[in-house]
């Protein structure tokens, strides 16, 4: 065996719902489950948290109708809507709670009325983000068309934070302002895991958390620990071979690093082809038996190279990428990055274990 695992932790999960629940308040809670649960596994998420969250949010239908097919009894939301007929039909009779983002939606729903007890409908609103959502001019109208169609139960109006994460954030309140305006008596609905942690008056009816449910922080300069979140996975492998090398000696793709002192390489099977990131530079924290050292060397495909001078360490010791002595974030700032990214960008290759 090759030793390369994914830990996955649901305790983990269930634990940061509950943090992401007590700052909520009274708000509803949605738990963000698109792109796979974040690379957790949807389903995974999904059976952990069912009886901690509210309602879950997807991007696409597909992932929606995977979530209903496991039996998922909670709401689903449906951030970026149907994108045609055909899924605003798999929409309705999953009885999905579906994102208008567009008038060419309103238009479709206004054709093709729901048949049944109504259909929940948010219309998503642009606030300063210039992404998805209808531009404010047009809200009034829309929501009037809505309101009107037999088969809609409009839920209310939704809007997506751009810099809520930022130390300095010179949009949200111009944003959150926007959004009550149009909002009015409607439910309404703002707030992602920075804007749930830092941002009160931004949570309204429902937030809808995801990053901080998967143990990252949401905040610039501000870890994880510091807001009591818990590791959801762990990402290891192992070492595989050891090399001494010497002085002006350098390893691996391209030779980026050169050894200016006697140094004890370890070989280590996870590369790219498992989803570590490409270009992670040299220096980038890893432990090695739980003690931190660095990545020396480009990442391989099947493996990496890491500095084991001064360690107590050899052919089958354990090696962590990111998880409890070095956190996702480290890694992704390391990279350039962020952990929403690593996380994703995972593939099937490591093997995945409940932790
Ligand atoms: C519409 C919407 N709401 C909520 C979220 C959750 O954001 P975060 O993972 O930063 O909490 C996302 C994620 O990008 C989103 O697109």
């Amino acid at each position: 065996m090759r030793g390369t695992r994914l830990e996955l932790r649901p305790d983990g999960l269930r634990h940061n719902a509950r943090v992401a629940r007590h700052k909520a308040g009274t708000s509803r809670v949605y738990a963000m489950v698109k792109a796979d649960g974040y690379g957790h596994g949807a389903a995974l998420v999904a059976r952990a948290l069912e009886a901690e969250v509210d309602g879950f949010g997807v991007a696409v239908l597909e992932e929606a109708l995977a979530l209903h097919q496991l039996g998922v009894e909670r709401p689903l939301m449906l951030l970026e809507g149907f994108m045609n007929r055909d899924e605003l039909a798999l929409a309705a009779k999953a009885k999905l709670e579906t994102v208008v983002h567009s008038d060419w939606q309103v238009a479709l729903l206004e054709r093709h009325p729901p048949s049944g007890p109504g259909l929940p409908v948010w219309l998503k609103l642009n606030t300063g983000m210039n992404r998805l959502g209808v531009p404010r001019e047009q809200a009034a109208s829309l929501l009037a068309r809505l309101e009107a169609i037999p088969g809609v139960h409009p839920a209310g109006v939704m809007s997506h934070f751009a810099c809520a994460d930022q130390a300095e954030d010179g949009m949200s309140d111009t944003q959150l302002e926007r959004l009550r305006e149009t909002a009015g008596e409607r439910p309404w609905s703002a707030a992602n895991s920075a804007a749930l942690c830092r941002y009160p008056q931004s949570h309204g009816d429902l937030v809808r958390p995801g990053i901080m449910l998967y143990g990252s922080s949401p905040l610039e300069g501000r870890s994880a620990a510091e807001l009591e979140l818990a590791v959801t996975q762990r990402l290891s492998a192992r070492i595989i071979a050891v090399n001494q090398v010497a002085p002006g000696d350098s390893v691996g793709y391209g030779a980026t690093w050169t050894a200016s002192e006697a140094t004890r390489i370890g070989v280590v099977s996870i590369g790219y082809g498992d989803g570590y990131p490409r270009h992670a530079p040299n220096g980038t924290p890893v432990a090695v038996n739980g003690v931190r050292t660095r990545l020396l060397g480009r990442v391989s495909m099947d493996m990496i190279t890491v500095d084991l001078t001064g360690l107590d360490a050899d052919v089958g010791s354990e090696v962590e990428l990111w998880g409890d002595t070095v956190s996702v974030d480290e890694v992704a700032q390391a990279c350039g990055t962020i952990s929403y990214e690593l996380f994703c960008q995972l593939t099937t290759r490591p093997e995945r274990v409940i932790g």
